[in-house]
């Protein structure tokens, strides 16, 4: 499996022409992405445009609704963003959870809502600094992982190539990432709880992605030293110049 590296522009840039301006400085600069499977998650009103210049950098979103149509107003829906060319979406990021109330109740039916749709979820986890501090972190990505998961079949997680992100609440937009033994750690739990869920062989499919303060100077350690098999950027998909260094450290 390629490395999936994934640029999460949050809520930026404001205008069209600066996200179109990032895009394509972004495309300039990597030329082709052979060694990495790269994808750019940028806000909704984006989607559509972004998806008429793309050529080998995939589109995802940052988020989508558990139901398909219907009254709800302000909502997107998973048919919506596959029916706009997105190939991912990003379900449970913290920031989700912290501003918009998300629990593991309605991230889990966006996950089932996503496969559904034929979209790709990465999935992210993580554990607070207060619960890292109360040696939490095993407790807080096993029941992530069980309630996110709950009543999602081997097969779905399979077919729908999955992944989880393992992005650590305090190392995200801080500038101090995680220890790259410590994010070790976390992947082999991480692994080690999916293989209670799939057998091996699923769980080698099942993509282990890194995020929080990554930029191109840790990048490669991240999927080396941590063994993690693709990297979620936040702060330093903004800046083209490091987003390319980073694709370009990883595919070496
Ligand atoms: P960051 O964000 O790279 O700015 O820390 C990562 C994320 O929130 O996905």
């Amino acid at each position: 499996m390629k490395p999936l590296i994934v640029a999460n522009w949050k809520c930026n840039p404001v205008s069209l022409a600066e996200a179109k301006q990032l895009f394509d400085l972004i495309e300039k600069g990597i030329e082709n992405t052979e060694g990495a499977e790269v994808v750019i998650c940028p806000p909704f009103s984006y989607l559509s445009i972004i998806n008429n210049q793309l050529s080998f950098i995939k589109l995802g979103a940052q988020d989508c609704f558990w139901e398909e149509k219907g009254a709800y107003t302000g909502e997107i829906s998973p048919p919506m963003l596959k029916n706009a060319g997105c190939q991912y979406v990003i379900i449970g990021h913290s920031e989700r959870r912290k501003y918009f109330n998300e629990t593991d109740e309605i991230i889990n039916k966006k996950l089932k809502a996503a496969i559904k749709a034929g979209l790709s979820p990465i999935f992210c986890i993580g554990e607070t600094e207060t619960e890292r501090k109360n040696d939490e972190m095993e407790k807080v990505l096993k029941n992530r992982l069980l309630n996110g998961l709950k009543d999602i079949s081997q097969s779905d997680i399979l077919n729908s190539q999955f992944s989880v992100a393992y992005e650590p609440v305090w190392a995200i937009g801080t500038g101090v990432a995680c220890d790259f033994n410590d994010a070790l750690g976390a992947n082999l739990f991480i692994k080690k709880v999916l293989s209670e869920l799939c057998d091996n062989s699923t769980v080698q499919q099942i993509r282990i992605l890194y995020g929080g303060s990554v930029k191109s100077a840790n990048a490669v350690d991240f999927i080396k030293k941590a063994k993690m098999d693709g990297l979620l950027v936040g702060g330093a998909s903004l800046k083209p110049d490091e987003f390319i260094g980073i694709i370009k450290a990883v595919i070496g």
